[in-house]
């Protein structure tokens, strides 16, 4: 059985089927999204974008909106946490070009949680509504929402979490098997994305740890419509063709080559050079040189070192 077949319905937006890119900052470029949509993503997002910062023209925040014209449905994850300035930049033609919008309610990191925004949100679900409401009333394409279990053991509120969420008007949501406090401790608990299944009708994502098709399994036995997978598919984005029972149609290398003649069409040499080396270090985990390769691509200065280890 390939789990996570079905079309997955997001108000205006239909997915062929449920298998997902998580945002990752710092990784879910273009470049990257490219490799995982042709491995078959349904569909892939920018990193966490700051609405604050886009309101005041942050020019590196507005560089994070950047998609090929080829990458449909596009979608873009903001996070904040003043409705009035979601719903100015919801507002906003580069926003509502997008085909989904997704509020970060999870992000545990303390210099986003300190400011209120992320899994911070997850303690004060009256402001979170207020985003909800916000976004959904300015943002006409599919809304969702992702956050975790819950802030800690004590207060895990996931399931009313995700029942605010539908009733502001989300699309759907996703939901990472963790609390904030855990950060990426322990292992995901399905237990707990499938109380998040079981509360809502809006279609529910699981997300934590699926790496191969024993975790996909096991994460639709929770119920869930779809699977978002984020450090799985970094350096092997052929785990999307995997998954749905077909060989990758592309090798780790053959990827990793792909993805940064794109970063390069795109980025400034240097730029595209220092953004690659962490991707290169994940492209080449467990080939034979595999180490030696690393060390290389750490030191590559230009895109011809970088396309001498590719190539190597
Ligand atoms: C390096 C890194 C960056 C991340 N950036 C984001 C982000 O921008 N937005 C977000 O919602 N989650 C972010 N996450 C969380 C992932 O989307 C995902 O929820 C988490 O990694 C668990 O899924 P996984 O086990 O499939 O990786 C990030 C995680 C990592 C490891």
């Amino acid at each position: 059985m390939i789990p996570f077949s079905s079309p997955v319905r997001l108000g205006p937006l239909t997915l062929p089927h449920g298998r997902v890119l998580a945002p990752l900052a710092g990784y879910t470029e273009v470049g990257f999204r490219a490799v995982c949509r042709l491995c078959g993503a349904a569909l892939t997002c920018t990193e966490m974008v700051s609405a604050k910062g886009l309101f005041y023209g942050n020019r590196q925040t507005a560089e994070l909106l950047a998609v090929l014209p080829d990458e449909r449905p596009s979608a873009v994850q903001l996070f904040g946490s003043e409705p009035e300035i979601l719903a100015e930049i919801c507002r906003r033609p580069e926003i509502r070009a997008f085909d989904l919008l997704d509020l970060n309610m999870g992000c545990p990191m303390s210099k986003i949680v300190k400011n209120g925004e992320g899994s911070a949100l997850m303690k004060d679900p009256r402001r979170a509504a207020a985003l909800i409401r916000a976004c959904r009333q300015n943002f006409p394409g599919a809304l969702t929402v992702k956050f975790r279990l819950g802030w800690d053991d004590a207060h895990r509120n996931a399931p009313d979490f995700a029942r605010m969420a539908e009733a502001e008007g989300a699309d759907g949501v996703t939901v990472h098997g963790r609390t904030a406090e855990q950060l990426y401790r322990g292992k995901a608990d399905l237990a707990g994305i499938a109380a998040v299944k079981a509360a809502v009708r809006i279609p529910v994502f699981g997300n934590g740890d699926v790496t191969d098709p024993a975790s996909a399994l096991a994460m639709a036995g929770t119920g869930c419509d779809g699977v978002m997978i984020g450090r799985g598919a970094v350096g092997d984005p052929g785990i999307f063709s995997v998954l749905a029972g077909r060989t990758p149609p592309l090798s780790r290398m053959e990827a990793a080559a792909r993805h940064f003649d794109i970063l390069l069409a795109f980025l400034p040499e240097r730029r595209a050079v220092l953004n690659f080396r962490k991707h290169m270090a994940a492209y080449l985990k467990g080939l034979p040189n595999g180490r030696e390769l690393k060390l290389a691509a750490h030191a590559a200065a230009t895109a011809a070192d970088m396309k001498a280890v590719l190539g190597a």
